[in-house]
């Protein structure tokens, strides 16, 4: 069949190289894609956003299923629009990204369904919510409503803090997606992803992840889209998936499924976790970069059988095939990120990596020039190992970087810490 995948960073690349490696696979094309992913792919020059060209090129291109990677084209309705046209589509309606979309709006889902999560407030004005601030005192969490590229939730250790959130919110900081804002108790534990497909009906769990969010060694400095994951995160047992699956997962599937708005996809649960339980932090409706690398790694060719399987609403006939193993990426990044940094430095060494199942060095910011890969982005390549172990996977990517000459990129060098202080 012909697949088209919408969205050109380290997820698509690796959603690409799994789906790459199915039979059912004969055309892949992705739009815009990177560097690394026209090594294997298609690319294409289509604005993700534009839903009638989307359905257009499908035309043109005879494309027979889409997966949309990022929440852009979701929340713009691109899955609406090619579904309306009859392609076969992975990904949630513009109405079920919503969980993404607004957090006010992952709030009332909780509240009807009974899912643990933060309590919570929401507000429209900035008095009340600073008079709220000074009741609670801090730590509290402050998030405005809709999509603010990952930069939209203060978690306030200070009052001060949280007030200043309030006042840069409604100051339009982060124009309509703070016209509301949430603010919500802070909740401690260990975080965690969990993440699910879903045809609307069915649930089938596909794996779980822990990210790092901060940009520094140790958890420190400033937070970033992910400096680097791994899967399977121990934290998240198969007593706590189950608890997530009976009382957060499964009652928002159904829930939404009640109100006529179905979500088939991929349901991605940010969950907090704490005396072996876990509460919803934020849903979002898209795999996680870097987390889709490492699920990818795992899943490997069977990732398109479980994809068409979602799509196809025949989620209950579908089984994952587990090799007991882990993997891990590194995000190698511009120096500079998550603030300013420079584009257009050479990458060398990449000839040097080693790419087979237990290897791979997915581009994230990548650019080709007169054969040479230059850094597109901030977030520029993920270096991704399975193993037997965390330890081995975890040894694997970094020998990787090692054959990498890249004086303009940094990485974190402790990536996987949590999951190999439990061994
Ligand atoms: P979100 O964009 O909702 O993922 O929030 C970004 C990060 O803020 C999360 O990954 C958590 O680390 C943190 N966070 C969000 N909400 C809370 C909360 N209620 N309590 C503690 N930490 C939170
Ligand atoms: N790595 C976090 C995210 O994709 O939202």
């Amino acid at each position: 069949m012909n697949i088209l995948i919408l969205g050109g960073g380290g997820r698509e690349h690796a959603l690409a190289w799994a789906i790459k490696q199915n039979p059912k696979t004969d055309r892949l094309i992705v739009a815009p894609g990177n560097a690394g992913i026209a090594m294997l792919a298609e690319v294409a020059d289509l604005d993700v956003l534009d839903a009638a060209a989307v359905v257009a090129f499908c035309a043109e291109n005879a494309v027979d299923f889409v997966v949309v990677g990022p929440e852009a084209p979701l929340a713009a309705g691109v899955a609406d629009a090619t579904r309306a046209a009859g392609i076969l589509t992975f990904g949630p309606s513009a109405e079920a990204a919503r969980l993404e979309a607004s957090k006010a709006f992952t709030k009332e889902i909780c509240d009807a369904c009974g899912a643990p999560t933060a309590a919570y407030v929401r507000f429209t004005e900035a008095g009340p919510a600073r008079a709220y601030v000074k009741a609670q005192g801090a730590p509290i969490v402050v998030k405005a409503d809709g999509l603010a590229a990952g930069k939209g939730v203060i978690v306030a250790m200070t009052e001060a803090e949280a007030l200043d959130a309030v006042d840069d919110m409604f100051g339009g900081e982060f124009g309509a997606a703070g016209a509301e804002v949430v603010i919500e108790e802070f909740m401690t534990g260990e975080e965690a992803s969990f993440f699910i497909l879903t045809d609307g009906v069915n649930a089938l769990a596909i794996g779980t992840a822990q990210d790092h969010k901060r940009m520094g060694d140790g958890d420190t400095g400033p937070n970033t889209g992910g400096m680097g994951a791994y899967s399977p995160a121990p934290v998240l047992s198969e007593v706590v998936q189950a608890q997530a699956m009976a009382e957060i997962v499964l009652p928002t599937i159904r829930e939404m499924a009640r109100r006529g708005t179905p979500y088939q996809g991929v349901l991605y649960a940010g969950l907090m976790i704490e005396g072996g339980r876990g509460r919803l932090v934020e849903y979002n409706a898209r795999f996680g970069d870097p987390e889709c690398q490492v699920l990818m790694m795992r899943l490997g060719a069977q990732a398109l059988d479980l994809l068409l399987a979602c799509a196809e609403g025949r989620l209950d006939q579908a089984r994952v095939n587990w090799a007991d193993d882990h993997a891990l990426t590194v995000v190698m990044a511009a120096k500079g990120y998550p603030g300013a940094y420079q584009r257009g430095s050479m990458i060398h060494g990449l000839e040097r990596l080693p790419e087979d199942s237990r290897h791979m060095c997915f581009h994230a910011g990548t650019l080709e020039k007169d054969g040479q890969i230059l850094a597109n982005g901030g977030r520029v390549l993920n270096i991704t190992a399975r193993g037997a172990s965390l330890e081995e996977a975890r040894n694997r990517a970094y020998g990787m970087i090692d054959h990498l000459d890249w004086p303009e990129g940094f990485c974190r060098s402790d990536i996987g810490w949590r999951g190999l202080a439990r061994d």
